[in-house]
This record gives structure tokens, C-alpha cells and sequence, in this order.
């Protein structure tokens, strides 16, 4: 895939994000940042909705994921337009700037295929954007968190702690080495 925007992914959490991605209607991103993983989702899901604060940070709730993204934005005050004009060459991304969890109001329920999470990394922020998208996602839909390996990383707690006793949800082997991606479909 050539030309996609600058970001953090691996080449294996690429792969896990295409293979994911596969026939997927709708997906939707959570944290846009330059549009890496909405490009990639973008190569084979219908429709892509990626949802973003980008300068707007001050409203997330974490403080610590707070501080964190407000330097990266501060250091680039137009990133959002530059992104927008970047990802306008993918029609079927559409960019909302809005926190990730309210957004989830504007869909049906049981309307999305697929949901990557990877905005807010503290355990009550991924919390409140699994609460909020769960209804949302349709029989069979996949969740998938990026950073979810690591001991030290809160989204595995939650991964562990809350989406493995969910009855709601199970957890599926992908089989790609050295992702930082887990997947849990939804019953
Ligand atoms: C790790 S970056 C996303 C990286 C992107 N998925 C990629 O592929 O390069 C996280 C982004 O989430 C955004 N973010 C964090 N918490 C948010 C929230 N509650 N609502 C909206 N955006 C949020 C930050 O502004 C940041 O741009």
C-alpha cells in the first residue's frame, strides 16, 4: 500500500488491521491523528467514519492522555486541515472532530462491523469508548484495541480485565506475530 499517511503502526498491526477490515461496511477509528489506520481501513471497508479531538484535546478527561496529545498539537496548530486536506483523496473517509465516545450517538445500534480503538490509552478512557460503541457494533463485529499486549499498558488491564469476562464479547486468535492488536468479536 504506497503513500499512506505518516503514523505509529507496525507492519503487523497493518496486517491485522487488513485482514480485519476485510468486507466491512461500515468500520470506524478512534483516534484519527495523521490518518495512518483510517487509510487502511479505508482499503477495504465500504465506508470509513475516524474520529479525532486533534487541537480540541483539552476535552479529554484523562489527564495524563490529555497532556500528552495536547503537546503533540500544540507543536502544529493547523494539523487538523492539514489531515483533512490529506485524507480528502480517500472518499470514503469521513474525518469528525468530536470525542470519541459522544460520537457514537450519531450511529444506529447494531450498525458497525468493526471498531479500532486507539484514542484515549488510560483504562477509564477506553472504558468509556467500549461502553459507548458496544451497542453500536452488530452481531459478529469486531473490537479491536491497539497497544493490548503489554503488561504495563492499561489497555491490556482492560483487555483482561473487563473484555475477557464479558459475556458479550469473545476473544479471537488472529495469528500475526508481533502485533500489538487484540480482537474480541461480538456474540
Ligand atoms: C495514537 S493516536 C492515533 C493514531 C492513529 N490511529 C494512527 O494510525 O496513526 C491517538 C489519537 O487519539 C486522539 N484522542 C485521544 N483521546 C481522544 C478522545 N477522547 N476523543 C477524541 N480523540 C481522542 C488524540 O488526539 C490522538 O490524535
Amino acid at each position: 500500500m504506497n503513500n499512506l499517511p505518516p503514523g505509529y503502526l507496525t507492519e503487523s498491526d497493518e496486517m491485522v488491521l487488513n485482514v480485519m477490515a476485510l468486507d466491512c461496511k461500515l468500520s470506524i477509528d478512534l483516534g484519527t491523528c495523521n490518518g495512518r489506520s483510517a487509510a487502511i481501513l479505508a482499503h477495504h471497508s465500504e465506508r470509513v467514519v475516524t474520529i479525532d479531538l486533534f487541537e480540541d484535546c483539552e476535552k479529554i478527561v484523562n489527564e495524563g492522555s490529555r497532556d500528552h496529545y495536547k503537546k503533540l498539537f500544540e507543536q502544529s496548530p493547523h494539523f487538523y486541515s492539514e489531515v483533512e486536506a490529506d485524507l480528502a483523496r480517500f472518499t470514503n473517509i469521513e474525518i469528525i472532530k468530536a470525542p470519541t465516545a459522544k460520537t457514537a450517538l450519531l450511529f444506529e445500534d447494531k450498525s458497525v462491523d468493526l471498531v479500532f480503538f486507539d484514542a484515549d490509552h488510560s483504562f477509564t478512557g477506553v472504558r468509556s469508548d467500549y461502553v459507548a460503541w458496544l451497542p453500536k457494533v452488530k452481531q459478529g463485529g469486531k473490537f479491536l484495541f491497539h497497544d493490548a499486549t503489554n503488561d504495563n499498558w492499561d489497555v491490556r488491564t482492560f483487555c483482561d480485565q473487563v473484555m475477557l469476562s464479558d459475556n458479550a464479547v469473545y476473544e479471537i486468535n488472529v495469528e500475526i506475530t508481533n502485533s500489538v492488536i487484540r480482537v474480541f468479536k461480538k456474540m
